[in-house]
């Protein structure tokens, strides 16, 4: 069957995958309010395009933080792709790369972030959970600069994992002999087998610092070289102390609805963040329910470089492997192309923040 939206690829991979795999990838915190109104509030913004642009020629490029990419669109950072597809997180980083983007690995991929350096044919982040073991983390942060990384995106708004019910209900585990290869020297690989509940919530509980400050971010910064960004960013207080404490840019996430329920959506969020970090520096992206062309036009109106893609990567993979993440990008960079083109814009830049109404 044509799959000819990313809805159509979730729907596609609700029949495919394993309740609890579907479900974990899905799911959000609580009674998944902000997963919803990670949707919704892109929906309710309305656009006010200009015409008679001469939109015949269009350029899609942009440029985030010296790395020149093909649209505003970087896979964003998730946990486990075998639970989709065997080649998990390999598959992917050939899938972006082809699409000529930033794939950001997580610490908890299924592949070591070295085999997924060289799997890939394009530019890698790291995203860094920090461990309780700071020798260990220091060795991945070490590790990703060694293999190539470009940056480390430090995940904030996780000092424990959200109440997912879905995965407490499920009893969330991954089958044995997949983990989180990075760690499995330090043995560290596995999550429980055994638990009441979310054996990610354990792992992370048992394993993670959820006495992250602002001091870690000047601790990252320290021990390498490479630009890092924070993960998490709701509010401009926030970014202006990523700023103060050295990052190159924040990601205006809620972990796709994961972790604190009820939160402002990233798009209504972002406004005021971009605000702040106008006139810096500081790179700004957002994550959270990017789902169509227009969601892309819009986050890049109200003041994000770019936009992390999510939950639909996975689905495209599970339906179709590398070449399934990969028709997933292409379909949303079409998407967006016809945006830019139909809001009278040819280029990334002429994108003003009146594109956007809130009727
Ligand atoms: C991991 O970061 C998750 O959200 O499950």
């Amino acid at each position: 069957m044509e799959l000819f939206n990313l809805a159509e690829y979730e729907a596609a991979a609700r029949r495919i995958l394993p309740q609890m795999a579907f479900d974990y990838i899905d799911g959000g915190a609580d009674d998944e309010v902000t997963l919803r109104e990670n949707r919704t509030a892109f929906a309710r913004l309305r656009l006010r395009p200009r015409i008679l642009a001469g939109v015949g020629t269009r350029n899609l490029r942009t440029t985030i933080l010296g790395q020149p990419i093909s649209f505003p669109v970087l896979v964003a950072p998730m946990a486990f792709h075998q639970l989709v597809c065997p080649d998990g997180e390999l598959a992917t980083a050939r899938a972006a790369g082809a699409a000529g983007t930033i794939m950001c690995v997580s610490t908890a991929a299924n592949y070591s972030l070295e085999d997924v350096a060289a799997a890939a044919t394009g530019p890698l982040w790291f995203q860094l959970y920090c461990y309780k073991d700071r020798a260990l983390t220091r060795h991945l942060v070490d590790r990703a600069q060694a293999a190539g990384y470009r940056a480390l995106v430090l995940t904030a708004d996780t000092p424990m994992v959200g109440r997912r019910e879905r995965d407490i209900r499920n009893r969330f585990t991954l089958p044995p002999g997949t983990g989180w290869k990075n760690v499995e020297a330090y043995g560290k690989r596995d999550l429980p087998q055994d638990v009441e509940g979310s054996g990610l919530a354990a792992y992370v509980a048992s394993q993670q610092d959820a006495n992250l400050t602002w001091a870690d971010v000047d601790w990252l910064g320290s021990i390498s070289r490479l630009p890092v960004l924070v993960k998490g960013v709701l509010c401009a207080a926030d970014a202006r102390l990523a700023a103060e404490h050295g990052a190159a840019g924040v990601i205006v996430s809620n972990h796709g609805g994961r972790q604190l329920d009820t939160t402002l959506a990233t798009i209504d969020a972002l406004p005021e963040i971009a605000a702040a970090a106008s006139g810096s520096n500081l790179t700004v992206l957002l994550d959270g329910g990017v789902r169509r062309g227009t969601d892309v036009l819009k986050a890049l109106a109200l003041g994000a470089q770019a936009v992390l893609l999510g939950r639909p990567v996975l689905w495209g993979l599970a339906v179709g492997g590398e070449a399934g993440a990969r028709a997933v990008l292409e379909a949303l960079r079409a998407e967006f192309d016809l945006a830019l083109a139909l809001a009278g814009a040819r280029d990334l830049a002429g994108l003003p923040p009146a594109l956007v109404v809130r009727p």
